[in-house]
């Protein structure tokens, strides 16, 4: 090339090169209403936002990708908590954990009711703007936990894949295929919320809920009890029982339910069909 046709070909692609970054940007900017749901910024939505600022959560917790380090990011944590422990959890995160065991704190924040309800509904918003596929693994949080739970434990199997907890010493062995055991398994880390973002089936190991460990022999005791004011007869029932209706028996401690009603989430009647349900409670059953 001479020098001519050298600075045509620089100007020309220089050219190209803009006219694409400037349709590009245009294309982004025009799928932002869409892929932020614009139609779902309620007046909550908004004032929630102005709370998130005015208490600088931000200055602790990430929302997506934005914020400090110290604390876990929560742009999916209405998609792995409910409303009811998020409601508890902000009016006193003190109730959830402690400093000694979990090192850090989140301090009361002084919000009110309406703040908090606010709140949650800024978080589900943005739990809810389409991030393509990011984070690629949902960022779970440890949660509540009762005296004598294992830290390193339960931060382990809070943080490392679902797959690395390893079924209690005892457990029947799942076998693969359409065995309703081993669906239920997989079910239980996959359904939404995941089961094994607030329970593990270690012993001792406590999160936003109770361990499942054991959990047959506690059934028993529960139905035996007096105070059991629920309809199951059998493990199983009681089993089905806690997944559809969790406020029927409450496993006792403030940081699982209030006002009697549990934090575990009551959606899953609807979202799974009687035969998934069976599925998690043959799997549940056969923990021992
Ligand atoms: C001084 C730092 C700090 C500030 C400010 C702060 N947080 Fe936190 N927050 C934490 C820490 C630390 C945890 C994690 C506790 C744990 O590991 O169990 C946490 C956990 C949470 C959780 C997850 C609870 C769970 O168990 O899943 C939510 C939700 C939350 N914070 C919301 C907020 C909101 C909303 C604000 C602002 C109003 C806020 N935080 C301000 C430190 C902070
Ligand atoms: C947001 C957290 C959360 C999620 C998600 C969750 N749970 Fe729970 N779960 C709890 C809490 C808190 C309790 C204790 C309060 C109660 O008794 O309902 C509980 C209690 C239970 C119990 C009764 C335990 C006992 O010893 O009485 C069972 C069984 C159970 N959950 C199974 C499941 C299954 C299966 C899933 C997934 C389909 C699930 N949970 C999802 C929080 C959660």
């Amino acid at each position: 090339m001479n020098r001519r046709q050298t600075r045509i070909f620089a100007i020309a692609s220089t050219a190209i090169a803009t006219v694409v970054f400037l349709a590009l940007t245009v294309d982004t900017h025009r799928q932002f209403p869409t892929l932020t749901n614009t139609d779902a910024l309620t007046e909550e939505v908004v004032r929630g936002q102005n709370v998130w600022h005015k208490h600088n959560c931000i200055n602790c917790h990430t929302i997506l990708g934005e914020g400090a380090y110290y604390a876990p990011d929560l742009t999916k944590i209405t998609q792995h908590r409910g409303v009811p422990y998020l409601t508890a959890f902000l009016k006193d995160p003190s109730q959830f954990y402690d400093e000694e065991r979990h090192r850090r704190l989140m301090p009361k924040q002084d919000l009110s009711d309406q703040d908090i309800s606010d709140l949650i509904a800024f978080m589900d918003w943005v739990s809810k703007v389409d991030n393509q596929g990011w984070p690629p693994r949902p960022i779970l949080v440890s949660g509540g936990s009762l005296p004598g739970t294992d830290l390193a434990v339960a931060q382990q199997s809070d943080r490392s894949s679902p797959e690395a907890a390893s079924p209690p010493p005892g457990a029947t062995p799942v076998t693969q295929g359409n065995d309703p055991r081993a669906l239920g398994e997989a079910l239980f880390r996959t359904v939404t919320p995941a089961c094994t973002a607030c329970h593990s089936i270690a012993p001792g190991v406590n999160l936003a809920g109770p361990t499942l460990a054991g959990l047959t022999q506690r059934a028993q005791e529960v139905i035996a009890s007096a105070d059991y004011k629920g309809k199951a007869t059998t493990v199983e029932e009681f089993i089905l029982e806690s997944i559809v209706e969790p406020s029927a028996y409450l496993y006792p401690g403030p940081m699982y339910s209030a006002n009697g009603t549990s934090f575990m989430p009551n959606t899953y009647q609807k979202d799974l069909s009687p035969e998934q349900l069976d599925n998690l409670v043959q799997y549940l059953a056969s923990l021992r």
